[in-house]
């Protein structure tokens, strides 16, 4: 329901969006696959992916748990907490098992279940507590790496007016997500891309 849009609850907000823009979200997803290829290219060039398990964390639609596929991984799951997106995701990528998951309760996956966890253009949708639970969680289930595929740098426009209308918390993520991994991880990488983007990796 559109009153769900104006809820003082932020994951109220977050699913509304998320499940309304699913079915466009298709659409999306043909447009990010070039930027995808290439962030996947330069995460693969600094951690070895081939034979890995990954956990993909907000996959949306799949864009970038398929990437994973591409690098020759030798499992893809993925979660969602939008029963949309989950719908539009298993039509377009049979191969992958998506299911429902909130990213701050994972608590149906144990502890180093998973070589990598990752998650794309999810993080800096929520404030740095909830994006703090977020990291945690994924640390706990993650044996080598965390990926967070997202912001950097300087923002589309068109970007922008999205991430405002979400209200979302990228500014700050900008600002503070690198020493936000410094806090949780051995050692952080940063790997810009293009697009405003970049890859993040927290060794475990
Ligand atoms: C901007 S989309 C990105 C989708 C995909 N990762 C990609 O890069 O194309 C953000 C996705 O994260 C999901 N999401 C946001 N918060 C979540 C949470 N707490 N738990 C699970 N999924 C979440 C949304 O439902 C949405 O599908």
């Amino acid at each position: 329901m559109i009153t769900e849009y104006f809820s003082k609850n932020p994951e109220v907000r977050a699913k509304f969006i998320f499940n309304f823009i699913a079915p466009a979200y298709r659409k999306v997803e043909e447009k990010l696959k070039a930027n995808y290829i290439v962030a996947m290219d330069k995460l693969a060039g600094a951690v070895p992916l081939r034979g890995k398990s990954v956990l993909d964390i907000g996959s949306g639609t799949g864009a970038w748990a398929v990437r994973f596929l591409d690098q020759k991984v030798s499992r893809v799951e993925a979660v969602d907490f939008s029963e949309k997106m989950l719908k539009v995701a298993a039509e377009q990528h049979p191969e992958i098992h998506f299911s429902y998951g909130n990213a701050e309760k994972l608590s149906r996956f144990e502890d180093n279940s998973f070589d990598i966890t990752t998650a794309s253009y999810v993080l800096h949708g929520v404030k740095a507590e909830r994006r703090e639970k977020m990291l945690r969680e994924m640390r706990r289930v993650a044996k080598e790496a965390v990926v967070i595929h997202d912001f950097w740098g300087r923002t589309p426009v068109f970007v922008r007016f999205l991430e405002f209308m979400e209200q979302s918390d990228y500014k700050q993520f900008k600002k503070s997500f690198t020493q936000e991994m410094e806090a949780m991880f051995r050692e952080v990488k940063v790997l810009p891309v293009r697009a405003g983007a970049a890859v993040y990796i927290g060794f475990i």
